[in-house]
């Protein structure tokens, strides 16, 4: 059975204050997602990623269509306790602090008095949430402290399946990783995890699946290498060194034509066009006594199928 069953999904909104107008933000889309998956819904911005979250969660209602989540249909209450969400901009009680917001959302869902405390700091923990600020109020955290406390709250009771809608947004480099890892977590406890973003990296690492969504249509979905088939990826890999002799390296490359090379301010770009000739890029560099930088695959045609908006 699939844990997310849409079908048909469409939301018109109602825009203009004289002459109303509708404007549909998401447009008949159907799509399942099954059990144990960590699902990647992308889209450039405006595709209508929150408006679907919005849908599943019953904060907005349905033009036309339906959703299932775990078997039963949204207008369900009680499914809506086994399931966690991430709103893409989390507001929660100013006044309240990080531990206190936490007791107030395990109290909402049912945990007896004993156990919210222990509840609460795991989660905070789990977070990585600073515990100097535990009992500072929300009013005072940055974007990327409340997005923590946020995802404390998405996983609170536990859910089976949970949404998030940008969970990395507002995070620096180290905060993603760290929450790149609890996502994972997630999974390795066998949940369900349909995740937005408009960001490629983070979904590539993550998600088993992908759908894009452009314009309010589902425009591709599958897993990642068929997208990357699709659309035409030819594994492009970038290599950046600093610290050889350009000419040396030029003359050990045994078909330096079939690389570009550009000189930046800190080094050298290489891009090869097949992964199957960085070893032999690397043992030139080594030889033109190089220092490895990085080696990064170069995604931009997944990125383009994805972003264009044809
Ligand atoms: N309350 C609303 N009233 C009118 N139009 C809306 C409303 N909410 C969203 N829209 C429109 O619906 C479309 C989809 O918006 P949505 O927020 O779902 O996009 P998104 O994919 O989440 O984008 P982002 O990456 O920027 O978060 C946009 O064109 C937006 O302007
Ligand atoms: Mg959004």
């Amino acid at each position: 059975m699939p844990i997310v069953e849409i079908e048909n999904l469409t939301k018109d909104y109602d825009v203009g204050f004289w002459r109303k107008r509708k404007v549909r933000a998401l447009d008949g889309l159907s799509l399942s997602v099954e059990q144990g998956e960590i699902f990647g819904f992308l889209g450039a911005n405006g595709a209508g990623k929150t408006t679907t979250l919005k849908l599943l969660m019953r904060l907005i209602f349905p033009t036309v269509g339906t959703a299932r989540i775990l078997g039963s249909d949204i207008s369900n209450v009680t499914m809506h306790q086994r399931i966690g969400y991430l709103p893409e901009n989390p507001y929660f009680y100013d006044y309240l602090t990080a531990r206190e917001f936490l007791e107030y959302c395990a109290e909402l869902f049912g945990y007896p008095h004993g156990e919210r405390r222990k509840l609460s700091e795991d989660l905070l923990r789990r977070v990585h949430l600073d515990e100097k600020r535990w009992n500072t109020q929300l009013r005072k955290f940055s974007k990327g402290m409340l997005q923590r406390v946020g995802l404390a709250q998405a996983v609170i009771n536990d859910p089976e399946v949970v949404f998030l809608d940008e969970p990395m947004s507002g995070l620096d480099p180290i905060g993603r990783r760290e929450v790149r890892d609890l996502i994972a977590s997630l999974r390795q406890e066998g949940k369900t995890v349909f995740m937005c973003s408009h960001i490629l990296s983070d979904i590539e690492v993550l998600c088993d699946r992908v759908a894009i969504l452009k314009r309010g249509k589902l425009a591709h979905v599958g897993n990642l290498d068929e997208l990357r088939r699709r659309a035409g990826d030819r594994d492009s890999v970038e290599i950046i060194a600093t610290a050889l002799n350009v000419e040396t390296f030029k003359s050990l490359m045994p078909n330096s034509e079939r690389v570009a090379l550009a000189v930046a301010a800190g080094g050298l770009r290489i891009q090869v066009q097949d992964e199957s000739e960085v070893d032999s890029v690397l043992n030139a560099l080594r030889k033109a006594g190089g220092k490895l930088v990085s080696v990064q695959p170069v995604r931009q045609s997944l990125e383009e199928l994805f972003m264009d908006d044809k």
